[in-house]
């Protein structure tokens, strides 16, 4: 049993798709039923005292996806961003979007700004939107940075890790979860993923709720950490 508390947890969050075939609803309807499953995970997250929840909402690989679903997910960005502030706001909610923003819609970009700045100061939980993240991309923005500041430095793992998003705010990811029933990380945290515990279950995005949240940290706490040690 670990006694640790959750501290970060990711989600990989999948399946809208799928959920939305089931009902013969365009894959569309399924990307606005996870954003609403999304509203309650964070709830249920600050409730069990979750203090980081990092979402896997777009990844560098789904700009793969036809023009008009992209399209729409980057319009969602822009336009839920905003209007959700005043929520973050009542719940004390600090929102960080990690992954590299600079290709993406400039009404993406600016709500990005936008909401990062005025949920700066809370902390009751910190949410990091992963958009137009992937884990190869992190490495390889870290590595380039390092050399930019000294080109024939030595690479050093710390170097690697001090120079990724948000390093000074966000602690290492403890569990790593997927709904829909796929077993894969498909290219998410891969250089946190070491000693992350992972878990995964069927549960459609969408039908996400507090009582999954229970689920995963119940699942969470039975896991035994030894970080290569013995326990
Ligand atoms: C994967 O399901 C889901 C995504 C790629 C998008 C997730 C995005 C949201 C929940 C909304 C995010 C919005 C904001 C404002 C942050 P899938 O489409 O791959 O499902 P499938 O495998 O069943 O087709």
């Amino acid at each position: 049993m670990s006694t640790e508390n959750l501290t970060h947890l990711a989600v990989i969050m999948d399946g809208n798709g799928r959920w939305a075939k089931k009902r013969n609803l365009p894959r569309t309807a399924g990307h606005l039923a996870g954003l609403k499953a999304l509203k309650k995970i964070i709830l249920a997250s600050k409730k069990s005292d979750v203090k980081f929840l990092s979402l896997y909402a777009f990844s560098t690989e789904n700009w793969r996806r036809p023009d008009s679903e992209v399209n729409y997910l980057m319009n969602l960005i822009a336009s839920k961003l905003p209007s959700e502030i005043k929520f973050y706001k009542s719940e004390q909610i600090r929102i960080l979007v990690r992954g590299d923003r600079t290709n993406l819609p400039k009404a993406a970009i600016n709500a990005i700004n936008k909401v990062e700045d005025e949920t700066k100061e809370f902390s009751a939980i910190t949410v990091i939107l992963c958009i137009n993240y992937g884990g190869h991309d992190e490495i390889v923005r870290s590595v380039n940075s390092i050399l930019k500041e000294n080109p024939t430095t030595e690479i050093t793992e710390d170097l690697i890790k001090s120079h990724m998003q948000f390093n000074d705010i966000v602690p290492c990811v403890d569990m790593i979860v997927r709904s829909a029933g796929e077993k894969r990380l498909s290219n998410f945290l891969l250089w946190e993923s070491a000693y992350a515990e992972l878990g995964f279950y069927d549960t459609l995005f969408p039908d996400w709720d507090e009582q999954m949240i229970n689920i995963v940290i119940k699942d969470y706490q039975s896991r035994i950490r030894k970080f290569g040690g013995i326990s």
